[in-house]
Parts: structure tokens; sequence; C-alpha cells
């Protein structure tokens, strides 16, 4: 018989908190801690019947979980990681997976060097829909791919920005948003080349971007674009259109992918796919829809029994740390585009 493996949780606030929801409903794990300074965590860790820490070293020392979930604020990722790396501990990070590059690299040499897997918070390549996507392309059912349109276009309240460490550097649209889009345009398109970009920040007026423009060149040479902005009344975005999370209210029938190959297309989330009866017969003929179907099952609870597995030793992470770091390029590599006017390519990890 397979114990529940031990779990504690680092970082108790709004992701950390729904990560607990999925541990309470998964028979493969148990809390067994929860470590954050914050005002609300031990009240919160007492709901749970969990022990409370305000320092995460001390918690990995007293409990010595099995495997620790990571939700504490971005630019604290790495060091946390690395503390739980040095325990020996395996981890289930938040993305970003950091906040700079050179500490990602820190990262990936710590993780292999003690043999501990990270596990990086991508948690959508897990959605099924996302899975099945990924089988039509790698299957060839666009043809080759010729040009990808992703949106994110959304509304957050302004009271989101009232938490001081969203507005300030390490956080911003960029890497806490549209890092989930370019990182499954990476995962179903293959890997960028070279980015353009502009960024703006005239509506909120923070140290960070509320609004991007970006041109993609992939190394397969389709070409695509990514307009994001978190500051506009629009629908067009994975978290209104997916349905993943209740808490925003969907818009089911608006795409925010749409991807076009010279045999097929296709948009996400709906999966609709588009084709001709003779492939290049063109736009006289007329163009046929399919709706491609997918298990219907949460992504956040196909990312915890893959971290059972990771953390077990019995899979390879989704999503490493040095594969997250690769987004974590592109993130960089679109704002040295929208400083220097020029196509920047990203680094190498
Ligand atoms: N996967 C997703 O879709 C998704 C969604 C939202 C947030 N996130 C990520 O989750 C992380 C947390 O975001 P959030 O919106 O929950 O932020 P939040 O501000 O609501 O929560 C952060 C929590 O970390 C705690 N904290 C601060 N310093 C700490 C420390 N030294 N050790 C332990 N805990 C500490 C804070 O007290 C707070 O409770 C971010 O990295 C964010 O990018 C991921």
């Amino acid at each position: 018989m397979t114990f529940p493996l031990r779990i504690a949780l680092i970082g108790a606030g709004v992701m950390g908190r729904q990560h607990c929801q999925h541990l309470q409903r998964c028979d493969e794990v148990q809390l067994c801690a929860i470590a954050d300074p914050g005002p609300q965590a031990e009240a919160f860790a007492a709901e749970h019947g969990v022990p409370y820490f305000a320092d995460h070293r001390w918690m990995l020392e007293q409990v010595r979980p099995e495997a620790v979930i990571v939700a504490n604020p971005n630019a604290l990722h790495v060091s946390t990681a690395l503390d739980c790396i040095a325990a020996g501990i395996p981890v289930l990070l938040e993305k970003p997976v950091g906040v700079h590059l050179d500490e990602v690299r820190e990262l990936v040499a710590a993780s292999e060097r003690h043999g501990v897997p990270v596990l990086v918070g991508h948690h959508r390549r897990h959605n099924p829909l996302i899975a099945r996507a990924h089988e039509l392309l790698r299957d060839g059912a666009l043809g080759r791919l010729t040009t990808v349109t992703a949106l994110w276009q959304l509304q957050k309240p302004a009271s989101y920005y009232d938490i001081p460490w969203r507005r300030e550097p390490g956080a911003g649209m960029l890497l806490t948003n549209l890092i989930h889009d370019l990182d499954l345009l990476r995962h179903l398109c293959g890997e960028v080349r070279r980015v353009q970009a502009f960024t703006s920040n005239a509506v909120r007026g923070f140290a960070n971007e509320d609004c991007a423009a970006v041109l993609l060149q992939f190394e397969n040479g389709a070409l695509g674009t990514l307009t994001g902005s978190d500051a506009v009344a629009a629908p067009w975005s994975w978290e209104l259109d997916s349905g993943e999370n209740p808490v925003y209210p969907r818009q089911a029938d608006q795409p925010c992918y749409l991807l076009a190959g010279t045999d097929g297309a296709l948009n996400i989330p709906q999966l609709k796919r588009w084709h001709y009866a003779e492939p290049g017969a063109g736009w006289h003929q007329p163009l046929l829809q399919e709706q491609e179907g997918y298990p219907h099952e949460e992504a956040l609870d196909r990312q915890l029994r893959h971290f059972v597995q990771v953390a077990r030793g019995l899979a390879a992470p989704l999503v490493s740390a040095a594969d997250a770091g690769r987004t974590l390029a592109l993130i960089e590599a679109i704002r040295r585009a929208a400083e220097c006017g020029q196509a920047c390519r990203p680094e190498t990890i």
C-alpha cells in the first residue's frame, strides 16, 4: 500500500489556497504544514489542522515534508526552491520559475547536482484540451503551421494591485500573465527564434507594463502575434474563454488562440478545426468544421497527480526548471526588444 505523499505549502495567498483545495480532494496527497509570514496564514493553517511556520526553512527542518508546493511572490521563487533542493525535497514551483535568467540557471544546476526534481506550475499544459491540441499539431492535422494569433485581453480590477508586490519589478503582466500564453505557444508551436515588441504602461501608470504587442518568429518558420492588456473590458483571454477557473465568468464562444496551417486551422479553447475536403482546395470550396473532443478534467488536479509521480521519482517533470527558463528567456527577449526597438533572440539556458 502507498501512503499519501506529505506535501507542505510555502505561500498561502490566492494561489496557495487554490493549491490547498486541490490537495484536499486528492487521495494521493496529504497537506502536512504551511509556511507563510503573512497575517492570515496562521489561522489558515489552523483551519486545515496543520502546523504553521512563519519561516519555511524552519518548517523544512521540523516537518521534513516529502514534497513542497511553493506559491510565494515571484522574486522569492528561486531562493525558496534552492532551500528545498538543499533539503532534498522535490518542488512544485509556481510560475514564473524566477525573475532573472541567471538565478534560474543556478536553480537548474542545483536541481541537477542534487538530483532533486523541480516541476514548474505552468499548469495549462496539463489541461486535457491543450494535450489534445498538442497531439493535433504533432500529428500534422494543420499541415505546415504558418500563422499564430494569441490574445490576452481582459480587465483586472484596480483592487488586484492593492497588494504591493504585484506593482513592483519582478511582477507585471508579462511575467505574471503573458508568460502562461508564451509557455503554451512554445509547447504547441515550438521554440521561438526572434521577437519584436512594443510595451506600454499608459493606462495604469505602474512601473510594469499593462499592454504589449509582440511579434514572434518560430524556429519552424511560423509567424505569430501576441497582444495583451490587463486594463481593457474585453473577452479574449485564456482565463475568460477556457472556463478553467470558475472565479472568472466564462465567455465560452470566444477564442484566445487561432492557429493556422497549410491544411487546417484550430481555435483554442473551443478546439474547432477547419479544413477542406481536399487539401489545398482553396477559398471557392466549403471550409469544413470539426469539433475535436477531449476528456474533461481539471488542469490543477492533473498537475498535482503528475507532481506526485515526479516526487516519487516515477516521472520526469512535464515542465522542468530549464524548460520554464526558456519561457522566461522569451519574456526577457520581449523586454529587450521593446527597449531597443530591434528583433531579439531569447538567450539559451
Ligand atoms: N498558475 C497560475 O495560474 C497562478 C495564478 C496566480 C498566481 N500564481 C503565482 O503564484 C504566486 C503567488 O501569487 P498570489 O497571487 O497567490 O500572490 P499573493 O500575494 O496572494 O500570495 C503570496 C503569499 O506568499 C506569502 N509570502 C510572502 N513572503 C513569503 C515568504 N518569505 N515565505 C512564504 N510565504 C511568503 C504572502 O504572505 C502571501 O500569503 C506568484 O508567483 C504567482 O505568479 C500562479
